[in-house]
């Protein structure tokens, strides 16, 4: 009993600095632990973001958590978040001032007792061994795109990587790749984006392996997962830092994960909310809900395509479609006559507040681009059949886990030129919506989705892993 109190004195006197990338998926997650650390274990939190980010964050902060906005030096008009390179020039120009923010912190000796670090935060580790402070790594990812991350150099001394292509197109040369134990074989194009540069030199290849030397002198690494799920993987794993999964972060909050009973807001882009009195006059089950996420952007040609599918459906939907996701204004790229089409039975929003959309009654289904927050989310809250459409990053794996391990929905057949076309968006739209295939994806989708719950709740596996990670850093010298 002594231990456990030195250890809950130890845990009282914590006090973290979270670097998020700065990009909705990846701060919306550590918000989620943050405000858990701070509630439940007495962390003090300090929460440095862009100061690009820090204008648009409505949270309302728990009383340890403060929220900073540092200068990335970037230009005025610099896009930052519109795509991958641009965030990754946000990141890369918070390192000095974030180095300066520590010195200040040391100077009033409040120096912070350990830093969580978004893995795509590379310089995080070189300021915790400046300030001899240790450094947990945190992966938005799930352990299985972790894991195959992390194998980045040996899948390029296998000669599997940079991916081969057909006659220097962007084609890729057709081959199986099944080094990973835990997952079926892959296809070239399931393996995340950034390992799919053209050359080992590329900066986005660079960057990886550069997340993963790094991670290698941390003391811990925390993954937005759940043990349960993902066992095998976690067994497998190559690398020696100690991995915990945490997750999922958005039920940290136990009952008070639908974030307006907290008071906490993670949404970078005003949500509309009038969607929820629209949701609430639709029959139960019967609504596809749309979205591709924070980052993921659309042809015109590919939008054409999706909202005649839609269209042909005939079934309710509601789709998010992010402004700067397109091309032109909505009204010109929309196909004619589709408004009308649609009236009745189509919502088109910017952005939503999502959390309460896979909540509601009239969800059936989730046309999604797979972003890891998002099939947590539809798990834990909903636990609809997902149409699995990749667009970026590790979504592709993603895909593979929801359909080929999971069970809990169908992936979109793309053309040769990458589009989705109508018929096939029709031919998934019926099949998670109408047809008797998909009730078997739904009672998958449910129970992982109490697998997940149970991680949180008293006891579960993930808030021992985060009481075990508080001892580790209490217990550590970087
Ligand atoms: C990317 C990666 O694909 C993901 O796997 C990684 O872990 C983080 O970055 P992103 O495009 O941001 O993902 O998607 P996702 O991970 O699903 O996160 C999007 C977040 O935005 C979710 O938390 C979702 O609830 C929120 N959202 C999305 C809204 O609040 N409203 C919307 O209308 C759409």
């Amino acid at each position: 009993q002594e231990e456990a109190m030195a250890s809950q004195q130890n845990q009282r006197a914590l006090h973290a600095i979270v670097l998020p990338h700065p990009l909705q998926g990846h701060i919306t997650p550590l918000l989620h632990l943050s405000q858990k650390l701070a509630s439940s274990y007495n962390v003090a939190i300090t929460f440095v973001v862009t100061q690009h980010i820090f204008s648009k964050m409505q949270i309302t902060s728990h009383p340890l958590i403060k929220l900073v906005g540092l200068a990335d030096n970037l230009p005025q008009d610099h896009p930052r978040q519109s795509t991958f390179a641009d965030s990754y020039e946000a990141v890369m120009g918070l390192e000095i001032p974030t180095d300066s923010l520590l010195q200040e912190l040391s100077s009033q000796n409040q120096l912070p007792s350990f830093i969580i670090a978004d893995t795509f935060v590379t310089w995080a580790q070189k300021l915790a061994l400046k300030y001899s402070i240790p450094r947990v790594a945190f992966a938005t990812t799930n352990v299985t795109a972790f894991a195959v991350m992390s194998s980045t150099s040996k899948l390029i001394d296998l000669g599997i990587l940079p991916l081969k292509t057909v006659n220097g197109s962007s084609k890729y040369v057709d081959q199986l790749i099944t080094c990973f134990p835990f997952l079926p074989p892959l296809q070239p194009h399931d393996i995340p984006v950034s390992l799919r540069s053209p050359s080992v030199s590329h900066y986005r290849m660079q960057f990886v392996m550069a997340q993963f030397a790094e991670l290698s002198k941390a003391v811990t690494v925390m993954v937005n997962s759940v043990t349960e799920l993902e066992k095998t993987v976690l067994e497998n794993l190559e690398h020696k830092v100690p991995t915990f999964c945490i997750g999922p972060t958005l039920r940290l909050g136990g009952e008070n994960f639908l974030l307006q009973k907290t008071g906490m807001r993670t949404s970078l882009l005003p949500e509309q909310e009038d969607c929820l009195p629209w949701l609430d006059k639709q029959g139960s089950g019967s609504v596809l809900y749309v979205s591709f996420g924070s980052i993921a952007n659309l042809e015109k040609a590919q939008l054409v395509e999706l909202a005649s599918g839609l269209g042909a459906s005939n079934q309710p939907f509601l789709w998010v479609i992010r402004p700067g996701s397109f091309e032109g204004s909505l009204s010109d790229v929309l196909p004619v006559g589709f408004s009308e089409r649609t009236r009745n039975r189509g919502y088109i929003v910017s952005w939503c507040p999502q959390l309460l959309v896979l909540s509601h009654r009239a969800l059936g289904g989730f046309m999604t681009h797979c972003g890891w927050n998002s099939i947590l989310e539809n798990l834990c809250l909903g636990g609809v059949p997902m149409i699995c459409w990749p667009h970026e990053a590790e979504q592709a794996l993603n895909a593979r886990v929801i359909v080929d391990i999971w069970k809990v929905g169908l992936k979109v057949k793309k053309e040769e030129d990458g589009i989705v076309k109508l018929e096939e968006v029709e031919r998934v739209v019926r099949a998670v919506m109408c047809e008797e295939g998909a009730k078997e994806l739904k009672d998958k989708a449910i129970e992982l989705g109490k697998v997940a719950k149970r991680a949180v709740e008293e006891g579960g596996s993930s808030l021992k892993n985060i009481e075990k990670v508080l001892e580790v850093v209490s217990n550590t010298k970087a």
